[in-house]
Parts: C-alpha cells; sequence; structure tokens
C-alpha cells in the first residue's frame, strides 16, 4: 500500500482529505505541523507528501527544502490556498512534484497523486539517482522517465523513436494518434523531455473528462469572485504550462465554443484569467492526443478544421501493442520488474506457453491492459514463473482468428509504391476493412453490413488485400 503523509494545520482539511485517500487505497497518516511531519518521515518510507504551504512553524518552501534533501525518494506535492504561479514555478523547480490550490477538488487531487506515485517508483527503483536540487532533480526526472519508458525494437517502435527524436527539438504542435493505452501520454512526455523545455512544466490536461461550465477556467483560470463558486483565483493550465509543454488528451471532446476560445489562446499566444483584464505572454509548446478520428469530427462539423491545423504541424501513429512485435516481451518483461519491485515478489520468467498467447493475444487495452495482466500475474504467482494459471481467462481462453493481418512486407511494398494510384485505393481499402474489422471483433457479417459491402465481396477484398 502506498504510504502519504498530509501536513496541514488545518484539521478538517487534514481529516477530510486522509478519509478520502483512505477510502482510495492510500496509507495516510497526518500530521499538524512541520515538525511532526518531520519527525514521522524519519519513521516511515513515504512515497508522497502533501504540505500545506502556510504552517504554524515553518513554510512549504522550507518543508521542501528539507524533505528533498533528507528523503529525495519521497515525492512532494504543495497545497495551497492561494494562486501564485511564481511560487509554483519556483516550487517545482526545487523539486516539488506538483502544486494545487484550494479548493481541493478529490478527482483532481486523486488524479494528481496517481501519477506522482507512479513517476516516484521509479526513484525508488533507481538508487543510483540523486534528487536533491532543481537542476539535478529535473536531470533525474528525466533520467529516471528514460529508464521507464522503454523504446522497442521493432520496425515500428525503431520508426516512433525516430519521430520522436526527429521533432522532439522544435517548437511544433504535435498530434498523437493511437488506441487507448498505447502510450500516447507517455510519447507526448518523452518529446517533452527530449526538448529544451525539458526544465520547464510538462502539464497534462485530460479534456474528455472537462464539463463544459469549467472548461474555460480550467484551460484559462480565473480570479476570485469572477463568478459565483469562484472563491479563489485559479490559475489556468496553459498558464501554469508557461516555458513548458501542454499536454492535451482526448480533444475531441471539447465544446465547439471552447475549440474558438483555444484557437485565439494559440494563435495570440496570450491568455486572460476569466474575470481578469490582465494579457499573460504564453510560450507554450501544445501537443494533443486523441484515440477519435478528428477528420471524422471536422467533417461532422464538431471539430473545429482550423484549430485541427494549428495542432496538426506534425502527427505520430502510435500502433497498437498486438502490432509491435518483439517489443510485447520487452515490456512485459519490464512491467515484471516494476511489479516484483512493488509487490515484493521475485518472479523472474514467464512460461513459453504465456510467451505465446503474449505474443498472440488482440491487447484492446494496449500497454496499459498489459501492465495490469502483469501485475496480476506477478501477484498470484508464487514461484519464480507466471504461468497460464495466473492470466485472466480472456486470455488464456484466447483463440487466433482464422485470419490475421497481411503479412508487414507486403503492406510496407503497397506503401513504397504509393503514388501508383492503384496502390493508393488499395491501401486505403485495406485500411478501412482492417480498422472495420477490428472494431467489430472480426465479425464479417457486421463488418460486411458497416462497409456498406455483402459478404461475398468483403471475403474477395479480404483475399486480394490478403487479409487472411
Ligand atoms: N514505451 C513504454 N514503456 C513503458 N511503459 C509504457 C510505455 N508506453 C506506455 N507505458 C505505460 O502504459 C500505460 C498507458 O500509457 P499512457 O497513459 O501513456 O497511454 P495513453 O495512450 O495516453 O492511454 P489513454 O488512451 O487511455 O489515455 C502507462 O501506465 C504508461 O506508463
Ligand atoms: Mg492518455
Amino acid at each position: 500500500m502506498k504510504k502519504i503523509l498530509i501536513i496541514d494545520d488545518e484539521v478538517n482539511v487534514a481529516l477530510l482529505l486522509s478519509k478520502f485517500l483512505t477510502r482510495n487505497g492510500f496509507d495516510v497518516t497526518t500530521a499538524s505541523t512541520g515538525s511532526i511531519g518531520m519527525e514521522y518521515l524519519k519513521n516511515g518510507d513515504f512515497n508522497l507528501v502533501l504540505c500545506d504551504f502556510r504552517l504554524e512553524d515553518t513554510d512549504g518552501r522550507e518543508m521542501l527544502k528539507n524533505i528533498k534533501t533528507q528523503y529525495p525518494k519521497t515525492g512532494v506535492i504543495i497545497i495551497t490556498g492561494y494562486s501564485d504561479i511564481k511560487m509554483a514555478v519556483e516550487l517545482i523547480k526545487m523539486g516539488a512534484y506538483d502544486y494545487i490550490t484550494k479548493p481541493l477538488y478529490p478527482d483532481e487531487i486523486l488524479n494528481t497523486i496517481t501519477k506522482a506515485i507512479e513517476t516516484h517508483y521509479a526513484l525508488v527503483e533507481d538508487k543510483a539517482v540523486p534528487a536533491s536540487n532543481d537542476k539535478s532533480s529535473r536531470e533525474s526526472k528525466k533520467q529516471v522517465f528514460a529508464n521507464e519508458f522503454v523504446t522497442g525494437t521493432s520496425k515500428v517502435s525503431k520508426e516512433l523513436t525516430r519521430q520522436i527524436e526527429l521533432v522532439a527539438p522544435t517548437n511544433y504542435s504535435v498530434i498523437i494518434l493511437g488506441e487507448s493505452g498505447t502510450g500516447k501520454e507517455s510519447v507526448a512526455k518523452s518529446i517533452h523531455l527530449n526538448s529544451p523545455r525539458y526544465n520547464q512544466p510538462f502539464i497534462a490536461m485530460d479534456c474528455g473528462s472537462l464539463t463544459k461550465e469549467l472548461a474555460a477556467s480550467e484551460f484559462f483560470g480565473h480570479e476570485k469572485g469572477s463568478f459565483t463558486g469562484a472563491l479563489y483565483t485559479k490559475i489556468g493550465h496553459f498558464e501554469m504550462a508557461n516555458g513548458g509543454t501542454l499536454f492535451l488528451d482526448e480533444v475531441g471532446n471539447l465544446s465547439y465554443e471552447i475549440q474558438a476560445a483555444l484557437l485565439r489562446t494559440v494563435q495570440e499566444r496570450k491568455v486572460k484569467r476569466i474575470g481578469s483584464t490582465k494579457e499573460i505572454n504564453l510560450d507554450v509548446r501544445i501537443i494533443i492526443a486523441t484515440n477519435e478520428n478528428l477528420q471524422d469530427g471536422i467533417q461532422k462539423g464538431k471539430f473545429r478544421e482550423d484549430l485541427y491545423h494549428r495542432f496538426n504541424e506534425f502527427s505520430i501513429f502510435i500502433p497498437p501493442l498486438r502490432e509491435r512485435g518483439n517489443d510485447i516481451m520487452l515490456l512485459a518483461d519490464h512491467f515484471l520488474k516494476i511489479a516484483n519491485h512493488e509487490l515484493g515478489r521475485n518472479v523472474s520468467s514467464f512460461s513459453p506457453e504465456v510467451v505465446e498467447s503474449f505474443m498472440s493475444y488482440r491487447w484492446q487495452g494496449n500497454i496499459r491492459e498489459m501492465k495490469n495482466v502483469v501485475r496480476r500475474a506477478t501477484l498470484l504467482t508464487e514461484g519464480t514463473e507466471i504461468t497460464m494459471k495466473a492470466l485472466p481467462l480472456e486470455i488464456s481462453n484466447f483463440k487466433m482468428p482464422v485470419f490475421d493481418y497481411a503479412p508487414v512486407a507486403e503492406m510496407q511494398e503497397i506503401r513504397e509504391n504509393r503514388h501508383d494510384l492503384k496502390n493508393a485505393a488499395l491501401e486505403a481499402e485495406y485500411e478501412t476493412i482492417l480498422k472495420v474489422l477490428r472494431e467489430v471483433n472480426f465479425n464479417k457479417t457486421r463488418a460486411a453490413e458497416i462497409l456498406n459491402i455483402d459478404r461475398k465481396t468483403l471475403y474477395n477484398k479480404m483475399k486480394a488485400i490478403n487479409i487472411k
């Protein structure tokens, strides 16, 4: 169980937070002063400290300095009652993982904590990494991420790495496309960490869960009292990311109005908090991710074409896990190592049957699904080898469909001759058919219906383009 220490002299806040986090599976300790907090830290390996900025006996800056020097492996999130971007940046430079302002929103906190802890694991794993002061802490974050991120050796991975290296040093906006769980956010972070902005903030924002009412203030921030319920000044994500990178996940879900406001901000490179007249200059690189087809959204009038073109200065497609060949077991080994560490186990390998089923399974949830499967299997394994018994039924019972995709080499040939109109048409057809087949789990009757052709034509086409 992950251990969290809350240091806050407002007993009610600490209590509520503690209850909420305990319900969400954390082992929580609370302290009402900085010195009590430091006492607790001496005796326990805390993964994370949530520390209020204003304490009776000290302040967040001092606490952060002490914790980072004495317990470099423990993550620190500072909570404050008011927004001050300069201070936020300063604290982050000093090694705070993040900075949150009151009022505290449960989902936001949980999200931040989960992410912080994910980063933190790697810190625990890599004992050689010091995390003492600002610059070296940023360097170490970069190093930690490099250790966490499996680059892969398959052909598609090499291409992915090449594209990341190509676009990272520029200021281009990037669209990252890929099915759910393929690693879009990880690739965005990798771009950020390989860019000259790496020691500035990387702010991720999940647009999919934004309500219409909250979206504007999340993006642009608001001044205290600018609308009913705006009890505190709030810094928007653009401002938080200033100097660094703003990663927008699931942009396809944003309302048309907010898209217009986004376009304005991106074009003018300036932001105004709601209720304020002061314009703040922005230097933010934008990376967006989507697992929907934005072109479709444009056609249906749901997504603004001008905004799409602003974002689409460069695009990267992350292939689904099932198409990543050798990477599959590389990733599985990596997750096994992490799971062993987290769970205190000593599982060293996967049985040959497990390897075989990992290689042929469909992995609809991609890398995220695999990470969970390996973790669960490690937990269930008593000995040193993961066997079929430890896999969930959907994997151990999984049978390969009778047909599969065209051999890579053949598609490659079509791709290389893409200016030949016949090949271009063939490729488009291939992609569409494959996409629909996957969507319906290879049910040919359903696929034929969606494609608006009869089953026989579908069979013929599958044969012609070599989907066996
Ligand atoms: N190359 C990689 N090496 C190691 N772990 C990875 C890699 N890519 C992704 N992961 C892990 O897989 C999980 C899913 O990755 P991520 O959140 O980046 O995917 P996503 O495409 O943004 O997912 P979603 O579509 O659900 O938003 C995370 O736990 C991440 O740490
Ligand atoms: Mg994501």
